[in-house]
């Protein structure tokens, strides 16, 4: 999040505008899902043309709905968006397939909701599993902070440098922090 994005996203609070973004959103998301699922169908019955359009579009809606949550200043770093949407699940997990499996008992659609409290367990598998993902970002950040004279070997070019983190770009390759490992 940038402070344009962040300035953005506070005028935003509360207006018409940032409900529509938030609908804007929601249609890109769902159109973004229904072409990816469409361009498999494509593929599956051989029309490459159609699955070629289908895959395409379905890229450009993603980005599309990614232009809108970044005007809703919800695009974070990955520890962020870790937490984020593992506390989607969660929720998804303990409250919302829940209920709507009850319903779905009560209105006797069986299948349906036993197929709904399988995926509620599946979300709750998913959010530890983010969960752990965050954790492991946040134990290798006070390793880090812990460790000022830790050598980072660079993978791409073989450089060593020292630091508490790996430099964001090689000094003398460019290629950015990943590349870099304990030496
Ligand atoms: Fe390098």
């Amino acid at each position: 999040m940038n402070n344009t994005t962040t300035t953005v996203a506070s005028a935003l609070d509360g207006t018409k505008t940032a409900e529509n973004l938030r609908q804007a959103f929601s249609k890109e998301a769902e159109a973004f899902a229904k072409g990816s699922i469409f361009a498999s169908i494509a593929s599956d019955e051989g029309n490459m043309s159609a699955q070629r359009t289908l895959a395409e579009h379905s890229d450009n809606d993603k980005r599309h709905a990614e232009l809108w949550l970044g005007y809703l200043d919800e695009l974070g770093d990955t520890f962020e968006n870790l937490a984020e949407l593992s506390a989607l699940k969660a929720a998804s997990s303990t409250n919302l397939y829940p209920l709507m499996a009850e319903i779905a008992d009560e209105e006797g659609f069986d299948e349906i909701a036993e197929k709904m409290r399988l995926v509620a367990a599946v979300k709750d598998s998913q959010s530890r599993m983010l969960q752990s993902e965050s954790d492991r970002i946040a134990d290798a950040q006070a390793l880090y902070s812990e460790n000022p004279e830790t050598v980072w070997h660079c993978h791409s070019c073989g450089f060593n440098v020292m630091g508490n983190t790996p430099p964001e770009r090689c000094p003398l390759c460019s290629y950015p922090q990943c590349f870099f490992t304990r030496g």
